[in-house]
């Protein structure tokens, strides 16, 4: 019998503080997430003081709740993951210093994990065939990433936006059609409503690198387009808006992702991170992959937002390659996919 290693988990990147306990870096245990969305939505998007207060209330339940959960206790756990970048400084520190205390007290190793390699690596959890080498798009709030996944831990960015975050877009866009926070679902509710052809918002191609992206340029459209309907006395369909735009997003995703898919020779692609939570987004892809003959995967919804299972799979994979942070282990609020 092949030895189990469990790893306990701790994500406070941003708005959700969460823990889990995943064995043998592929089966969740537990996952447990309290999400402040509600508190936040009443300004509009994150508050950074905020979610640090509200994580320091709730880190300790929820890291109970995850042992609990997962039929454990802490004296059977391996290491202790978590995440130390990127993120909001003040909230990646609560986790940093929870994982720091947990690890101390107990004796445990201590293994920081990328925000993004744990997007990344929520892949693994539903794909037990799923291995490196693949291709991964990683669309979040703060992030929009092409990732060639050489092995795991081993990652070479082939693209990344030069403005706006796909996510960050989603939530743009819904707060000036008036949705509010946060505006992926949002957006996606409201464009079952509407036509995805209605108004042509523009593609954007970044000149010198075909895997680039660019999306402050169809957010500007489509408040031009609001202005413009606004200063000619014209009422505007807020759901052939939201249709028209996620259409326009999807369509620049699946397409560089696509050229990358045929460029590297891929026979594997994944999507990750809160946007590819998007049943349309999902939908093109799907599609996309099947017309150039790759396996298509993806996360469960559940695994795709903010969770630490995907730090804990992340984790046990750097656990295993022998990765071991020191009591100094510091919240980087930007640190770099591949850097330590
Ligand atoms: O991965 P995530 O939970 O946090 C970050 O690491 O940023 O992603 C959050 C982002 C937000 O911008 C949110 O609006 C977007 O993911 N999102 C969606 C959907 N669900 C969440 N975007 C489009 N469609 C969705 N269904
Ligand atoms: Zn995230």
């Amino acid at each position: 019998m092949t030895e189990e290693i469990k790893i306990l988990a701790i994500e406070s990147s941003c708005d959700e503080t969460a823990a889990s306990v995943v064995r043998n870096g592929r089966e969740v245990l537990s996952n447990v997430i309290s999400s402040q969305i509600a508190l936040h939505t009443l300004y509009g998007g994150v508050v950074p003081e905020i979610a640090s207060r509200k994580h320091i209330e709730r880190i300790n339940q929820v890291i109970e709740e995850a042992l609990k959960e997962a039929d454990t206790s802490l004296s059977e756990i391996d290491a202790i993951a978590v995440t130390y970048g990127p993120g909001l400084v003040g909230a990646l520190l609560v986790g940093v210093a929870q994982a720091k205390a947990l690890a101390y007290g107990a004796g445990k190793p201590l293994v920081g994990v990328h925000h993004i390699e744990g997007h990344i690596s929520a892949n693994y959890i539903e794909n037990p065939e799923l291995e490196p080498p693949f291709l991964c798009l990683v669309v979040s709030g703060g992030h929009t990433h092409l990732v060639n996944v050489l092995d795991y831990g081993k990652y070479e960015i082939l693209g990344r936006t030069r403005d706006d975050a796909a996510g960050e877009a989603f939530d743009k866009v819904a707060r000036a059609i008036g949705l509010g926070y946060p505006g992926g679902p949002k957006i996606e509710k409201k464009a079952k409503e509407g036509n995805p052809f209605a108004i042509p918002f523009p593609r954007a191609k970044v000149a010198d690198n075909v895997y680039d992206f660019s999306f402050s340029g169809l957010k500007s459209a489509v408040l031009n387009y609001i202005n413009a309907c606004k200063m000619k006395g014209e009422t505007y369909s807020e759901a052939d808006i939201a249709a028209s735009f996620q259409q326009a997003v999807s369509d620049v995703l699946v397409e560089h992702a696509m050229e990358a898919v045929r460029e590297q020779k891929a026979t594997k692609f994944a999507i990750a991170g809160g946007v590819a939570s998007n049943q349309t987004l999902r939908s093109a892809f799907e599609k996309a992959c099947e017309k150039e003959g790759v396996q298509f995967y993806h996360p469960s919804p559940i695994f795709c937002t903010d969770n630490a299972a995907m730090i804990g799979v992340a984790g046990y994979y750097e656990y295993m390659a022998g990765t071991r942070s020191g009591l100094d282990l510091n919240a980087i609020p930007n640190l770099k996919l591949g850097e330590r």
